[in-house]
């Protein structure tokens, strides 16, 4: 059932990040800068998703999708806000998740060069706003990726495993709830605004290389920062992470959707 905006409730929570361990999955380097690297990517993500969704927002016709829209973009604002809040544990941990950051903006969002804008600039001269509504079904099947996340975190027993920080294991609860509140938000956007196949599959194609690319960007660039990684441990490590995500609930979910 569709959700409605009421059910996409704005909670401004603000989390305790007190005493989180360094490895705080699990004790493992690889697991942990693995997600270390989706506090970097998703603020820069979610920034990007408002922008693409407020493009259009004035434009749609149904008013109650109208009103989703304001409480999705509330919901990926406190988001956004919360995992960046963490990046001043990371620092203490002698990390440099700005530096990160910065690659992320410079190669991915917002910068001059930066796919969004060669993606969004390239395509609105080809056609007025196609570039726009390449990077709402851009924005899609990230929410789509975000979704299965969420959907296989709560499945997931490597996720919920009581060996995860419990502050940390909070914060990504409630992320993931909002995420499955306002799953269809971007989607609904699409459909409405343009419900072109090969504008949805496109932006399918781009989110899976963008997603996973920079994610696993990011988790070597912490792993290279890392002074207390086992390297011992690192290979056992990263086929268990391999095996949960290709073969866990995540694999299952997103094989379902094809
Ligand atoms: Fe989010
Ligand atoms: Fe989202």
């Amino acid at each position: 059932m569709p959700a409605t905006a009421e059910k996409i409730k704005v909670r401004n929570v603000e989390f305790n990040f007190d005493k989180v361990p360094k490895h705080w999955i699990l004790g493992s380097s690889i697991a942990t800068h693995f997600v270390n690297s989706m506090h970097i990517v998703f603020p820069e993500g979610e920034k990007f998703f408002v922008r693409s969704v407020r493009k259009f927002s004035k434009d749609l016709k149904n008013e109650e999708l109208k009103k989703q829209v304001v409480s999705f973009c509330g919901q990926e604002g406190i988001h956004a806000r919360e995992h960046q809040r963490f990046w001043e544990v990371m620092e203490e941990q002698d990390l440099k998740p700005e530096g990160f950051a910065k690659f992320l903006k410079t190669t991915a969002f917002s910068g001059k060069y930066s796919l969004e804008n060669v993606l969004v600039n390239t395509f609105n001269k080809i056609q007025p706003r196609l570039g726009d509504k390449m990077a709402l079904s851009l924005t899609t099947a990230l929410e789509h990726y975000t979704a299965i996340l969420a959907h296989a975190f709560f499945n997931e027993p490597f996720a919920t495993n009581k060996h995860f920080a419990p502050q940390m294991l909070e914060l990504l609860h409630w992320h993931a709830c909002e995420e499955i509140e306002h799953k269809a938000v971007a989607f609904d956007v699409l459909k409405e605004v343009d419900d072109s196949y090969i504008i949805r599959v496109s932006g399918m194609g781009l989110a899976t290389i963008m997603l996973w690319g920079y994610i696993a960007s990011g988790q070597i660039y912490f792993l290279s920062q890392d002074k207390d990684k086992s390297i011992i441990k690192i290979p056992i490590e990263s086929f268990i992470l391999l095996k949960t995500v290709i073969f866990g609930e995540i694999g299952k979910i997103f094989q379902s959707t094809f």
